[in-house]
């Protein structure tokens, strides 16, 4: 496995990472951002699932696959889909698959306290794993009930410790979801492995986005406050598809340059 250079806390400026589930996008982000992630958000984002839980090895398997042909200069990461991963045996398993079929740096899988062992059998293994912790969706039926965590002091131990025991079975880095400034800033402050934060402010190490949230390609469900669309790409595709429409019900399109004699 390709060794990790980026993933250290002294890379000289903060990790970006944004997700890409086609060959097309991963060739945009290809050498501009550090950390490709095929994330099983794939499910809710492409797939119109209401959650993660639904995501298939088959579904990461092609995807990651698909991905992985363009991607020559970033990291690539790839996400364990829903109880892909609930004991050692099946985790080793699926993970030497899509290891095998997809080619990622890093296996993504989303922790908490049980989970430790997963993470480190996998370690154990020579796997590369990058520890999900804070908000988990994959735990999560309806995403409405998603709330920011890490605002009691419970909480904010609780994570701390999670993130520390992460490092100490040997994850490459901790991603931190949807959890309070102060609880990430803690966080990073004491573990030697990079944080990369989803809606888990500057403290971190990283940031990671999901890439149709960034250029706002679906305008169906209500974005949560952390995204920020740096491109509104949902209402430039609508004039360009009314255009086409009016251009083709006007016999417009194909004109003679689009025509072969
Ligand atoms: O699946 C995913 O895209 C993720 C990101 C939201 C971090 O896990």
């Amino acid at each position: 496995m390709k060794k990790i250079k980026v993933l250290h806390k002294s890379f000289s400026k903060p990790i970006s990472c944004l997700t890409a589930y086609s060959p097309s996008i991963a060739n945009i982000l290809d050498g501009v951002i550090d950390l490709i992630l095929v994330g099983d958000s794939l499910g809710s984002t492409l797939y119109g699932m209401k959650n993660t839980q639904g995501v298939t090895m088959d579904m990461m398997k092609r995807h990651g696959a698909a991905v992985n042909k363009e991607i020559k200069k970033s990291l690539k990461v790839l996400d364990m889909p829903y109880k892909t991963y609930e004991n050692k045996v099946d985790a080793y398993k699926n993970a030497k698959i899509l290891l095998d079929s997809c080619k990622p740096d890093l296996l993504k899988l989303e922790i908490n306290k049980k989970k430790l062992v997963i993470l480190r059998h996998l370690v154990s293994k020579k796997i590369n794993v990058i520890s999900h912790i804070g908000v988990t969706p994959q735990s999560y039926k309806n995403f409405s009930k998603i709330k920011i965590l890490g605002r009691t002091n419970k909480e904010k131990n609780k994570l701390l410790n999670l993130a520390k025991e992460s490092e100490n079975v040997g994850a490459k880095a901790v991603l931190l979801e949807c959890i309070t400034a102060d609880t990430a800033k803690l966080i990073t402050e004491n573990i030697s492995i990079p944080t990369i934060g989803i809606g888990a402010s500057k403290y971190c190490d990283g940031q990671v986005l999901v890439f149709d949230d960034l250029i706002n390609l679906s305008t169906k469900n209500k974005k949560p406050k952390f995204v920020k669309n740096y491109l509104n790409f949902a209402k430039i595709a609508n004039i360009a598809v009314k255009k086409y429409n009016r251009e083709v019900k006007l016999k417009k399109f194909p004109s003679v340059k689009f025509t072969y004699n």
